[in-house]
């Protein structure tokens, strides 16, 4: 049989992921189910559990994401770091969804300075209120899971099919949610290699997984606060004078536009307008310019230029430790090489949906923003 690389790289990353598999995480319901490549269906609860109905959540969520992202691809990317902001605080325990905030001291996730521009919380709601219907108001599936799940079917449009892991289900919804919590462990876009590094380090990840997931921010858009510093003439973080130029013309304009003090721009350069990148001068080699809001791997390729949006995007090419450990050395194999990147991500998200959540109490909550 015959394959091109487009498949081999697929029929990789489907191996991989699957044999990447963890065994179940403290606090999951159901021994950790493993759910396939979000391609095929079934793979989900499979048969009935205590005599209820059999649903297929697979089906169920790829249905509702698809839908969702139908021409807003900004909604698949608020999923994907939606998954990253619940699972870094306190494991994945859907505690990034709860509005209200009873066991909490203060005010919840949502309030993090970190936290600012989550967005999507209402597909989980959509996905969540059809299993519900679906299984008569029986409810076995948490909004964590939802949101893994949720997460993986946005990268895998996102990325037109080229990013597919395996996850497994039973995770259980937190009771707790805190902005204080959240903004002490999430990443500022102001932090330097050593600090990201070691961020990614607390929570098990290495260098080339930092830098693998980085790259996510080849997709969606980004505050004029969260990139300000950028602007600033006097940074000490190189930018391309240019790049840096347009932008400040650019957030200039859509102030009006948008009608805000903190509009919002693409984070990827290659999503913005041909003016805009002429301006910037903007190296397209290699670059699919039409790709507008995939998740492939231009991002590594705007950052050699010296082209994107945040200093922790930058401070990947600041990293003056040495290999497999360089940051540099990990931008420059994936922007080489897409295939690479696919895998690596893939595997750092299947890794990312599956850190166990810590927490006094777990459930499964009924309506994702508030505990039962
Ligand atoms: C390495 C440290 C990271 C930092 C400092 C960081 C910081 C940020 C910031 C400041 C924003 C813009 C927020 C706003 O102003 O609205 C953003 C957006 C985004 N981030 Fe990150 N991020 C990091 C890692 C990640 C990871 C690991 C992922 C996922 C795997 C991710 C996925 C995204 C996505 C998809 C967006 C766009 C969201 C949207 O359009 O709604 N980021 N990030």
């Amino acid at each position: 049989m015959k394959l091109n690389s487009g498949a081999l790289v697929l029929s990789l990353c489907l191996l991989l992921a699957f044999l990447a598999g963890q065994p179940a995480a403290a606090g999951r319901g159901d021994g950790g189910k493993k759910d396939g490549d979000g391609g095929k269906k079934g793979g989900g609860d499979g048969g009935k559990k205590g005599g209820k109905k059999d649903v297929d959540v697979e089906s169920t969520v790829r249905m509702i994401v698809a839908k969702a992202m139908e021409g807003k691809p900004r909604v698949g990317a608020a999923l994907v770091r939606l998954l990253f902001h619940d699972c870094w605080v306190h494991g994945c325990d859907g505690s990034v969804l709860l509005d209200t905030v009873p066991y909490g001291s203060g005010s919840g996730e949502k309030d993090a300075e970190n936290n600012i521009g989550l967005e999507g919380f209402e597909v989980i709601d959509d996905i969540k209120a059809e299993l519900l219907r679906l299984a008569d108001g029986y409810d076995n599936v948490s909004c964590a899971d939802i949101l893994v799940l949720a997460a993986r079917q946005a990268t895998a449009i996102l990325s037109r099919g080229k990013i597919v892991y395996a996850v497994k289900r039973g995770r259980m919804d937190g009771v707790v949610s805190s902005a204080a919590d959240a903004d002490a462990v999430l990443p500022p876009s102001t932090f330097k290699i050593k600090q990201l590094k070691d961020n990614f380090k607390a929570r098990g990840f290495n260098t080339r997984e930092l830098v693998a997931l980085s790259g996510a921010h080849a997709v969606g858009v980004a505050h004029l606060s969260s990139f300000v510093d950028r602007l600033n003439t006097a940074t000490q973080s190189p930018i391309s004078g240019a790049y840096q130029n347009a932008l400040r013309s650019h957030t200039e304009a859509q102030k009006t536009a948008q009608g805000t003090n903190d509009p919002i721009e693409f984070n990827n350069i290659r999503d913005m307008d041909k003016q805009f990148q002429n301006a910037a001068g903007y190296v397209t080699t290699g670059v699919d310019v039409t790709a507008n809001g995939v998740l492939d791997n231009s991002y590594y390729k705007a950052n050699l230029q010296n082209r994107v949006l945040f200093r922790s995007d930058w401070e990947l090419r600041n990293d003056t430790d040495t290999g497999a450990n360089n940051a540099g050395n990990a931008l420059d194999e994936f922007g080489d090489n897409a295939g690479k990147w696919f895998l690596a991500f893939g595997q750092a998200m299947a890794k990312l949906s599956d850190i166990p959540a810590d927490g006094p109490r777990f459930e499964i909550r009924k309506n994702c923003r508030k505990i039962n």
